[in-house]
């Protein structure tokens, strides 16, 4: 059985209607095989994405691993700029569909890690990928720097048990780092960028 980051091997096709309440908001999304929390939403994405005040958030945002895409469009029908990247096509087509069902825009493409990202963002924010182990892992959260301005925003949901803490510290060695939320083990983190970076 495939992974949900790889796009060999997939099961059969077998789309299903979902739905979520995420700050009040009701959103239907369509999963999948192979696709990341095919279920529904996920308790991890749902504790990042409350725990961020939208109301707050202003510029061009880069939802890194879209998946099915609760985070991105949760975003985007804030009225907010949202590009969504993911390496699994599966995930990148329901992505797409649910953005038109969630009557929301969003710039939706194929990525591996920041292969074809080519702007700067104020914030990434992502429920990243823990499976593709460590090294991947550092790439996506230590490359992000280079997609962000200064002053810019990682924001990211791991488990205690996925390495949060030692996470964290690795991370204050090129950000400045602060705990948003901390709900049932999972850790949303927010990493600002301190450097201007070319
Ligand atoms: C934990 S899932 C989160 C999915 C979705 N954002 C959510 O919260 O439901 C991580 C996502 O990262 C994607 N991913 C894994 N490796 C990747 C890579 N090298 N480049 C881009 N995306 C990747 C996976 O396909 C998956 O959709």
């Amino acid at each position: 059985m495939a992974h949900y980051f790889e796009n060999e091997g997939l099961a059969k096709s077998d789309e299903k209607s979902t739905k979520a309440i995420i700050q009040d908001k009701l959103f239907t999304f369509i999963t999948d095989h192979n696709v990341f929390s095919k279920n529904g939403l996920d308790f991890g994405t749902r504790t990042l994405l409350e725990s961020i005040d939208v109301n707050n958030i202003k510029g061009n945002i880069l939802d890194f691993g879209c998946g099915y895409g609760p985070i991105g469009i949760f975003l985007a029908s804030h009225g907010l700029t949202v590009d969504m990247i993911d390496i699994n096509i599966r995930a990148l087509n329901l992505t797409k569909k649910n953005a038109k069902i969630n009557k929301v825009h969003a710039n939706i493409f194929e990525s591996n890690i920041y292969e074809n990202v080519v702007k700067k963002y104020d914030y990434i924010i992502t429920n990243p990928p823990i499976r593709v182990g460590k090294k991947i892992l550092y790439e996506i959260l230590f490359e992000a720097q280079k997609y962000l301005v200064k002053g810019g925003h990682l924001i990211f949901v791991i488990h205690k048990d996925q390495g949060a803490k030692s996470v964290v510290k690795d991370l204050e060695k090129k950000y400045y780092v602060k705990i948003l939320e901390k709900n049932k083990g999972f850790y949303v983190i927010d990493c600002e960028n301190l450097l201007t970076t070319c």
